[in-house]
């Protein structure tokens, strides 16, 4: 079994550098089965998550070629659409997006029922809604989801709830329908906005995306013949910025875009952080204890729930009580137990947890839940006093490019170590 040791009490030095966005790296991917050509993608993160996906569409037939760590080609030009694994789609959330790929490609796809991390309740009712509302029958049984159509016709599709995972799956499957597609009630995030962008360059027609209604004018084909770099990953930027002040750090964040980080970079200001910001680049350092806040998560712009586990290290030593409501996930709060252990005060019931302050973590053999707590429980481990374990790291290596040596170059004491 892998575990990290860290050696806390080092205030993070230097600078990092931000990979391309593990959701939106894993959409494109699948998204290049629409093409019917070649393509190339930049700035991919060298993930698990990501070398399996590119594992799931060679299986499918597509040909992929790594030109670097961080870049390859795709043909996509003789899939089979019924040679999907689909016992390893099941191994991850993202895997859904083959629904939309392949519904839009060859009419037919079926995906073995997602799993992913465990952060509660995950329905995709949102998902099948859209797929049926552009003309598919869509059939979920025997932990398998079959969508089929004779033909896809542009619609209108209003979201019941803001969903990531069924705005670029409706906006994947409607790039080759017949006609206008409008998806109201989208969400916003940056990397649906890339996934757009990635499919415009590659012959697609969609606007808005970005805003809350998408609209998309089906087109013939998608040639492909085209690059395309992945957005800088704001989640891990994020990351940083919240583990240089839980360390009492000084960093500076290269390839990221501050513009995606501004409900971050307003919290860790008004808990007392210091940040400076210029466009593709910020620096964020510690002079002072941080004080409590209340958050929500939200979708974007809001709060993002993938960095509510990294908040919550920040606002477990900072003075005061602190409240985390989290609006979007049932079961995110696993991570709070683990750093009771360490010595923190957190009461979670629900979807709220309570933080009373304390002045410092000491270390703990601690367990990461998911991918993003699993990050909250390194920053945890590098800020506090002695020696931290933290196991399950299979979570964190799903969306996190060479995170220990990522945090070893801003001087944290931490090493992977194989365990008997
Ligand atoms: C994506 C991200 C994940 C992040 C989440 C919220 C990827 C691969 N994963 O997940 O890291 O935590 O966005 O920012 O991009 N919902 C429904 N019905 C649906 C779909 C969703 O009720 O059909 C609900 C969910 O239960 C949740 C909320 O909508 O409460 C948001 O989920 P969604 O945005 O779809 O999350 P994912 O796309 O799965």
């Amino acid at each position: 079994m892998e575990k990290l040791v860290i050696t806390g009490k080092t205030p993070l030095k230097g600078e990092v550098v931000i990979s391309g966005a593990k959701n939106a790296a894993v959409a494109i991917i699948p998204a290049t089965l629409l093409i019917n050509g070649t393509c190339t993608i930049e700035n991919l993160p060298n993930i698990s998550d990501v070398r399996l996906y590119c594992d799931i569409l060679t299986e499918i037939g597509a040909k992929i070629t790594w030109n670097s760590e961080h870049e390859i080609t795709i043909d996509t030009r003789n899939i089979d659409c019924n040679n999907i694994p689909i016992e390893t789609t099941r191994k991850f959330r993202a895997s859904y997006y083959l629904l939309g790929s392949l519904l839009g490609r060859c009419k037919s796809a079926k995906v073995g029922i997602p799993g992913g991390c465990n952060l509660g309740a995950r329905p995709i009712d949102q998902h099948i809604k859209s797929f049926e509302a552009l003309g598919a029958n869509v059939d979920v049984s025997g932990g398998n989801i079959v969508a089929k159509a004779k033909k896809l016709k542009g619609t209108s599709i209003y979201m019941d709830v803001v969903s990531v995972g069924a705005t670029i799956n409706a906006m994947l499957a409607a790039v080759l329908a017949e006609g206008q597609t409008i998806i109201d009630n989208a969400a916003k995030e940056p990397h649906i906005v890339d996934v757009a962008n990635f499919l415009n360059t590659m012959g697609a027609d969609i606007r808005g995306a970005g805003t809350d209604i998408i609209k998309i004018n089906g087109v013939k084909e998608l040639k492909g013949g085209a690059t395309y770099s992945v957005v800088p990953d704001q989640i891990e930027a994020g990351t940083f910025m919240l583990a240089a002040i839980a360390s009492k750090g000084d960093i500076t964040i290269r390839n990221c875009i501050t513009k995606h980080l501004e409900s971050i970079i307003a919290k860790v200001v008004e808990i007392g952080g210091n940040v400076y910001e210029n466009g593709d680049y910020c620096r964020v350092w510690y002079t002072r204890r941080t004080h409590k806040a209340t958050i929500k998560t939200l979708p974007y712009p809001g709060f993002p729930t993938d960095l509510q586990p990294q908040m919550g290290v920040v606002l477990a030593i900072s003075e005061g009580t602190s409240v985390i409501n989290e609006s979007i996930w049932d079961s995110r709060f696993q991570y709070t137990a683990e750093l009771n252990k360490m010595g923190a005060k957190i009461t979670a019931q629900g979807k709220s947890a309570v933080f009373e302050g304390v002045h410092e973590l000491s270390a703990a053999p601690v367990y990461a839940s998911d991918l993003r707590a699993g990050a909250a429980l390194i920053m945890a481990g590098i800020a506090a006093k002695g020696k931290t374990e933290v196991y399950n790291l299979h979570h964190i290596d799903r969306g996190y490019e060479n995170i220990e040596e990522k945090f070893r170059k801003l001087g944290a004491k931490i090493e992977r170590v194989i365990e008997e």
